[in-house]
């Protein structure tokens, strides 16, 4: 059975566009205008997986089927198992320095991240259920590496290394004789 990711999605995209436009102050008069500005503000590795290599990896399986493991690896263990839920626990850090309280964000994103949790499992699942070679899983620790430094400065390398280690952990749950 599929996640109902499409809504669940949805939502989390109106939370974290809210913040950026009212707490974060982001111009823009809308969620298009407001990602034209963070755009500029984040590396082009990090946009390229989100506006480049998702896309594809969705065009591939449009068209063939066999792609499916590679999509759900990349989407719900690289994407969302190490850049998201690196970005959303670096989020909860900095809520924890500043000096306003915020618990509105701060309740949304652990919403957000109990939410992921379910889909990085979900993902693992069906990973884990295709039988991978190790070349594929040793490509999906790469990416996932590669992933986790898209990022730059946003996120703290103590950070990044704990979503590296989360996504290594998942990937030795797989069964291949690799780790
Ligand atoms: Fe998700």
């Amino acid at each position: 059975m599929l996640p109902r990711a499409g809504p669940r999605r949805a939502s989390a995209r109106r939370f974290f566009d809210r913040v950026a436009a009212e707490v974060a102050a982001v111009p823009g008069a809308d969620t298009a205008a407001r990602q034209d500005v963070l755009r500029t503000l984040v590396s082009p590795d990090l946009v390229a997986l989100f506006e480049e290599r998702l896309p594809a990896a969705a065009r591939r399986l449009a068209e063939d089927r066999e792609g499916l493991t590679a999509a759900v690896g990349l989407y719900h263990m690289v994407l969302e198992g190490v850049v998201l839920l690196a970005g959303q626990n670096a989020m909860l850090d900095t809520l924890d320095r500043l000096s306003a309280r915020l618990p509105g964000v701060r309740r949304g994103v652990e919403l957000v991240l109990r939410d992921e949790r379910w889909h990085i499992g979900f993902g693992t699942r069906l990973v884990r259920a295709a039988g991978l070679g190790r070349d594929e899983v040793e490509a999906l620790l790469a990416l996932g590496q590669a992933a986790a430094r898209a990022w730059g400065a946003l996120v703290s390398p103590g950070a990044a290394d704990r979503a590296v280690r989360m996504h290594r952990s998942r990937l030795r749950a797989l069964d291949v004789k690799f780790f």
